[in-house]
């Protein structure tokens, strides 16, 4: 049998706990998993993707068979040079489903023998995104909660 590797990409713009809820159980189901950090150019992110970088392989060091990546191409393209052939992406509430469904159905357009698979983010991150992250520490919050004690100290001298 082969190995299952799964990519699951992101802004990671910071990672938090809901994401590393799913990298979590991702590896229950996966043999191994690369986070592939997308520049994400348009979103204009806090952080650079070499701080990013930093901040998820910091967040991800416990386990074993998890690489941290960044990408500037089409996922199905990154996927295709990694060889992977399985996307895994979260699903928090009711309001991402639209735009994931896109997300998949224009990548299965593109490369159809790409997969996309989702996980229901835990309950209690299911309200969680790095925008409100940001935007607490911004507006001097408390955001510990929310983050890894590391990505909490990176935003923060970030403001
Ligand atoms: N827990 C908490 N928050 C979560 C989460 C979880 N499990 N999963 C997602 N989020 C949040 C993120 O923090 C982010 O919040 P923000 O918008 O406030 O920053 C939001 O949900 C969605 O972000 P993310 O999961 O990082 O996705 P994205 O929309 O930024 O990026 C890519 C999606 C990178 C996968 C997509 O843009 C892509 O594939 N880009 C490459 C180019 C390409 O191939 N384009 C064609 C796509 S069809």
């Amino acid at each position: 049998m082969k190995n299952r590797i799964a990519v699951y990409p992101g802004t990671f713009d910071p990672i938090t706990n809901g994401h590393l809820d799913i990298i979590e159980r991702g590896l229950k189901l996966f043999d191994g998993l690369i986070v592939a950090i997308a520049e994400s150019h348009v979103k204009e992110p806090l952080f650079t993707v070499d701080e990013r970088i930093k901040m998820v392989r910091e967040a991800v060091k416990k386990y074993k068979n998890v690489k941290v990546e960044s990408f500037d191409c089409l996922l199905i393209d990154y996927l295709h040079k990694k060889n992977a052939n399985i996307i895994l992406r979260g699903l928090r509430v009711i309001s991402d489903f639209e735009y994931e469904f896109q997300m998949a159905l224009t990548n299965r357009k593109l490369a159809p023998e790409i997969e996309t698979t989702f996980m229901m983010t835990a309950e209690g991150y299911s309200y969680l995104s790095s925008r409100f992250i940001k935007e607490i520490a911004r507006l001097g919050g408390r955001f510990d909660c929310f983050v890894p004690p590391h990505v909490a100290k990176m935003v923060k001298e970030k403001f």
